[in-house]
């Protein structure tokens, strides 16, 4: 059975991180699903709540940036210019594991996974339960992350012990994870912190090149499993809007069932449509969203309008592709 609370009654949901349970918390990026990190049984619950191959590791969340020191032994420069800069936030940071770390955890890697998240209520779980709680998103592995509680309750009702209702999350995208265990730091997946922002602080930092493509051998193993996948086929279709509308337009004639994820607001008469926003960021915030809103609405095809923007489109670019199955047509070729 599964208790949904609010932040009124953590304690509960606390006091369940303690004894090994597990509890699905808000972030400012996605909802997660947490378990204490130090417990082996406790971690086990989560890969079966989720559905997730266990060699596919999991990010360690802290309320206190002196933590990264106890769990791993090797906090290195670029490691401590960037938990000083991003600690609280949307950074995850990879670094050589130490000995309290176990192999669950890390799926018998010898790095780890930080993040210290900067919502409220999160921080308050992880500070109460006193311990330092592993958390991946609170999706079935493959599909979207949930970022409202109606897809969290969807995914996860009857799976976990505790949900806590802490609204919708703000940024709608997984964080930014960056390795620095090697010579040259390396962004695994791209996220709200940007490249931009990140090559201020370390200017020789690369982008793992698995981000855009479709096969490679990943270096984060979370990567090399099919992401964010609604039920429905997705398409994206990049390019200045007037030739992407042009595109779709031809294609919905001749789709049945479609739908179109629009961007800056695109009319199509018809067919059941969702706007992604105005900007990057907020279309950040609304793919998940509306990527199961699609499926919520019975549409089976899906195309999206895209635009190659920077910053945070980068993270969006990422998790759409990803989504579509690297199905992309440039509509201005
Ligand atoms: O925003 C987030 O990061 C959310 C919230 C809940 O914090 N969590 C999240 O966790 O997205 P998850 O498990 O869905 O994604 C973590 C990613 C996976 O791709 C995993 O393979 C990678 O981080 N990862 C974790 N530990 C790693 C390590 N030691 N080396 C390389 N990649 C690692
Ligand atoms: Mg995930």
């Amino acid at each position: 059975m599964t208790k949904i609370i609010t932040a009124e009654n953590i304690e509960e949901a606390a006091e369940c991180i303690r004894r090994g349970g597990t509890v699905v918390f808000p972030t400012e990026t996605v909802y997660g699903l947490g378990a204490d990190a130090m417990n082996d049984d406790a971690l086990r619950a989560i890969y079966t709540a989720k559905g997730r191959p266990s060699d596919n590791p999991l990010i360690v969340h802290i309320a206190d940036k002196g933590d990264v020191y106890k769990l791993s032994s090797d906090v290195n420069e670029n490691a401590k210019k960037l938990i000083d800069k991003f600690f609280p936030g949307s950074l995850t940071v990879i670094m050589k594991k130490s000995p309290i770390v176990g192999g669950v955890v890390t799926a018998g890697l010898d790095t780890v996974a930080v993040r210290m998240p900067s919502n409220p209520i999160a921080a308050e779980l992880i500070r109460r339960s006193g311990c330092y709680i592993a958390a991946p998103s609170a999706n079935l592995s493959g599909s979207p992350s949930p970022t409202v509680l109606r897809h969290v309750v969807d995914d996860m009702d009857g799976r976990v012990d505790y949900i806590i209702d802490g609204g919708n999350c703000d940024i709608g995208l997984e964080s930014t994870v960056v390795d620095v265990s090697g010579d040259v730091p390396e962004i695994l997946r791209p996220g709200k912190t940007t490249y931009e922002e990140l090559k201020q602080i370390l200017p020789d930092i690369i982008i793992n090149d698995a981000i855009l493509k479709e096969t490679d051998t990943p270096k984060s193993p979370g990567t090399k499993y099919t992401h964010y996948s609604p039920k429905a086929d997705v398409t994206v279709v990049v390019g200045s809007k007037e030739n992407v509308r042009k595109v779709i337009q031809n294609k919905i004639s001749v789709t049945p069932n479609c739908g179109v994820l629009t961007y800056k607001g695109g009319s199509y008469p018809g067919v059941f449509t969702t706007d992604a926003g105005d900007n990057m960021q907020q279309y950040a915030a609304n793919l998940f969203y509306s990527l199961r809103l699609f499926d919520e609405n019975g549409v089976e095809v899906v195309f999206a309008e895209f635009a190659d923007e920077g910053g945070i489109g980068l993270a969006v670019k990422n998790r759409l592709f990803k989504s579509a199955g690297h199905k992309v047509i440039y509509a201005d070729d």
